[in-house]
């Protein structure tokens, strides 16, 4: 099937490439000069394990190409999948709704025949009733443009995987629609694959994606509120865990207490669906995600604290390592990342910091300038009087005790991820905190 992708961030380089991958001919769009020429040139913009090898392969094979051109992308297919950003609008909570709208206002004059766009990106419930309002009034006369709404559940670290394998697949059409037949094409592998496919209204569509990424935060935020209470009474929170994850009807998946959550999805989209809620007149329905916003930002703080204590009570003159920048491993996104917000903190209170992240240092140089960045984990903690693990690469969670505790200036961790094994840390003589444990 030919198709087009517009919008080459996270979401669409990826998914242009995997429909690629999948035997599609893919034709990916974005306004961003730098971006296509990247992408042209196979090199992905971002860090994403296993997608430049599949966006090598398509762009060798001839499926997959890239444009800046909407008058190309027009004439290329008759599906548009629509994957530019919603991020959140400066001052308030809602999702700006800007480059969606824009994508629409640029192509539907251009389309002739017969064409759907397939939404993928995370909007506010009736968007797509909106953007169909606004694709008629654009349209040529004759021609016609249907939108459906595809959400896009991809996690970043495992985009590639969880695009050609999805867990599942949701269409949401308007009534007579001829959407659903054309995505049972287009996601016809994994169909085949039995993978759960499920055909909606708009509105359900639009809704089943804000509901999956508030039950993710707020599956979050439980744990680390419990995590809260751990930390008065003396209990455990990973012992805690484990124990209640065993109930299948719970499950352990996203009870990792600790610093919580951060990146681009989670926290705008819970913010939005309470700003939705509250234009819909329904704003007590979500008036619990401002208490898992607050309770998620309470634990950065928390780390915060836990490091002034282990100082001495200030944080003045101190040499800090933070291992992790990224808002979680195997991804170089900074966007609200948890670890930056401990770093900038810390920093503001008097320490000096020094950061170190695998993948993540430019875009970290990026928005915080001002601290200090080091080559390298070894590098990053020399001569450090605490160190703080707030994300859990691989890297950080394999470290040595004996040979980090060979280059600190003393032997103090705050495990921010609850990764490190205790007794192992313990037992070559450092002192440790981790957050809702009494160690
Ligand atoms: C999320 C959704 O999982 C995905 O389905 C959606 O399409 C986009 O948003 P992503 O932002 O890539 O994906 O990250 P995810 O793996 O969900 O992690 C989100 C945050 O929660 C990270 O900061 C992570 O560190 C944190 N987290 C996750 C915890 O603090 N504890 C956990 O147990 C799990």
């Amino acid at each position: 099937m030919r198709m087009t992708v517009i919008g080459t961030g996270y979401l669409g380089a990826t998914h242009a490439a995997c429909m690629a991958e999948l035997s599609h001919e893919v034709l990916g769009v974005d306004v961003d000069e730098a971006k296509i020429a990247s992408l042209k040139d196979s090199k992905v913009p971002f860090f994403e394990p296993g997608l430049p090898e599949v966006l090598e392969r398509n762009l060798e094979n001839g499926r997959l190409n890239f444009t800046t051109d909407y008058a190309e992308a027009a004439a290329f297919a008759q599906v548009h999948f629509l994957g530019v950003g919603t991020p959140q609008q400066k001052g308030t909570y809602a999702a700006d709704l800007t480059y969606v709208r824009q994508v629409v206002e640029d192509l539907v004059p251009l389309l002739e025949g017969e064409h759907i766009i397939f939404g993928k990106s995370t909007v506010p419930v009736g968007t797509a009733e909106q953007l169909q309002e606004l694709a008629d009034s654009l349209v040529k006369p004759g021609s016609h443009v249907e939108i459906a709404w595809n959400p896009e559940f991809l996690r970043e670290g495992y985009a590639v995987k969880d695009t050609i394998t999805p867990d599942r697949i949701v269409v949401g059409v308007r009534e007579g629609a001829t959407a659903e037949a054309i995505a049972r094409e287009v996601y016809a592998t994994a169909i085949a694959a039995d993978t759960p496919f499920l055909v909606t209204d708009l509105a359900t569509a639009e809704l089943v994606k804000v509901s999956a990424n508030a039950f993710l935060a707020t599956k979050i935020s439980f744990i680390n509120a419990v995590a809260e209470i751990c930390e008065q009474t003396g209990a455990d929170v990973v012992a805690l865990a484990d124990a209640i994850g065993h109930d299948d009807r719970i499950g352990r998946k996203f009870l990792g207490a600790g610093l919580g959550f951060g990146g681009g999805c989670l926290p705008k989209d819970i913010r939005a669906f309470m700003a939705r809620a509250g234009e819909l007149g329904a704003d007590q329905a979500l008036t619990f995600l401002r208490e898992v916003d607050s309770i998620n930002m309470r634990r950065r703080d928390r780390v915060v604290q836990l490091a002034k204590e282990m100082c001495g009570g200030s944080l003045l003159g101190k040499r800090v390592t933070v291992l992790g920048a990224a808002f979680k491993p195997n991804s170089d996104d900074v966007r609200d990342s948890p670890a930056l917000s401990v770093a900038g903190s810390l920093s503001l209170q008097g320490a000096a910091v020094s950061v170190y992240d695998p993948e993540a240092m430019d875009n970290a140089r990026r928005v915080f300038p001002t601290l200090s960045y080091a080559s390298s984990t070894k590098e990053a903690l020399i001569d450090a009087h605490l160190v703080v693990l707030a994300t859990e690469w691989q890297e950080f969670r394999d470290l040595d005790p004996e040979v980090a505790g060979g280059v600190v200036e003393k032997r103090a961790i705050i495990d921010g991820r609850n990764v490190l094994d205790v007794a192992k840390w313990k037992a070559a003589g450092w002192e440790m905190e981790a957050l809702g444990r009494n160690l």
